[in-house]
């Protein structure tokens, strides 16, 4: 299975990163370092999961030279405006005491209305919220992509991030950001596991030169993909872990799978890549594609992202 994948600009994406969302500020600093030291070369993180500064802290433990490294964070949702987009991107970069990143993405194909501070300075995480204490959303930037994305064009001309890309956007709003995009998004990051295939999207990333990475591809907080019958069944054939299965099934999909772990022994052991037979591939296709499970949004061409059904799985969003 391959290590790296080459994306549409020539540059080189580790085919397994670290995922660091709900990993836990008192945690994730010496998870990001274990990983490195035990081999990982790509760290994904966000500003939205409130840990940056940490992941950074883990990065400088590590000792392994920034130029060995590949690290994405996410422009978060209350920073679409034009005004804010390189602002928020030298925010993370002090937060993660970088220089530049390797890739930095549009976290959501969404944007809330912005606390707008009286100095200019960034606004914070929380959006402006109406009566019933919900985020607003900003309509008019949810809407059309192209002022954000100018923005994080010019980024990558000034040398602050080497490649932009995008996350949990569908194929509808991804044929109209390639209608105008002077820098194409090198890769989509969406939820893929064994129980969210994402069969349809996947397939049409692949064929535009975009690489699908996968989040929560363990299926999310207690990893419950990692239970299923036939990928234990798998594990014991070939001796490894439930989770090295589903790993070695998504890269040999052509896809970059970004397992979140604070747990030392996993983090070593979920860089280990089998080789899968075409039978076993097979039947794990057979069995993702059979029982799907839709969540946090559905990434089909008729149904843009529904944030509401984001907000209600996942409260702490919002805190
Ligand atoms: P922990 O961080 O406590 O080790 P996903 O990447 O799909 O979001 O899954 C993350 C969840 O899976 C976390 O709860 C993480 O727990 C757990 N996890 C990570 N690696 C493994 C593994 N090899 N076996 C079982 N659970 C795992």
């Amino acid at each position: 299975l391959p290590t790296h994948f080459t994306l549409s600009n020539g540059l080189k994406l580790p085919s397994i990163g670290l995922g660091t969302w709900q990993s836990q500020p008192g945690e994730v600093r010496a998870a990001v370092a274990h990983a490195l030291k035990s081999g990982y070369r790509h760290i994904d993180c966000a500003h939205a999961y409130g840990n940056e500064t940490e992941v950074g802290q883990g990065i400088k433990d590590s000792g392994i030279p920034r130029k060995d490294i590949w690290v994405t964070s996410k422009l978060f949702e209350t920073h679409h405006r034009p005004e804010y987009v390189r602002m928020a991107l030298k925010n993370t970069l002090k937060e993660l005491d970088l220089e530049y990143l390797d890739l930095y993405l549009m976290h959501w194909p969404l944007a809330f209305e912005p606390e707008v501070k009286s100095d200019g300075s960034l606004p914070s995480r929380n959006g402006v919220k109406d009566a019933s204490g919900k985020t607003k959303t900003d309509v008019a930037m949810s809407n059309n992509h192209e002022a954000t994305w100018r923005e994080l064009e010019k980024c990558v001309d000034e040398g602050l991030v080497k490649s932009i890309g995008v996350s949990n956007f569908n194929i509808r709003r991804l044929r109209e950001l390639l209608s105008y995009a002077r820098i194409k998004p090198v890769t989509d990051q969406v939820e893929l596991s064994m129980t969210c295939p994402q069969v349809e999207l996947v397939s049409w990333l692949q064929k535009n030169n975009i690489v699908p990475q996968a989040y929560s591809p363990l299926g999310g907080a207690g990893a419950k993909g990692t239970s299923l019958q036939v990928v234990g069944d798998l594990a014991k054939k070939h001796d490894c872990t439930p989770a090295n299965v589903i790993l070695s099934w998504l890269v040999g999909r052509g896809c970059n799978p970004l397992p979140k772990s604070v747990t030392d022994s996993r983090i070593t052991s979920n860089q280990k890549l089998i080789n899968l037979t075409k039978e076993d591939v097979d039947a794990l296709t057979k069995y993702s594609t059979e029982n799907p499970v839709v969540r946090v949004c559905d990434q089909t061409e008729d149904v843009t992202p529904r944030f509401d059904i984001f907000e209600e799985n996942h409260p702490e969003h919002n805190d």
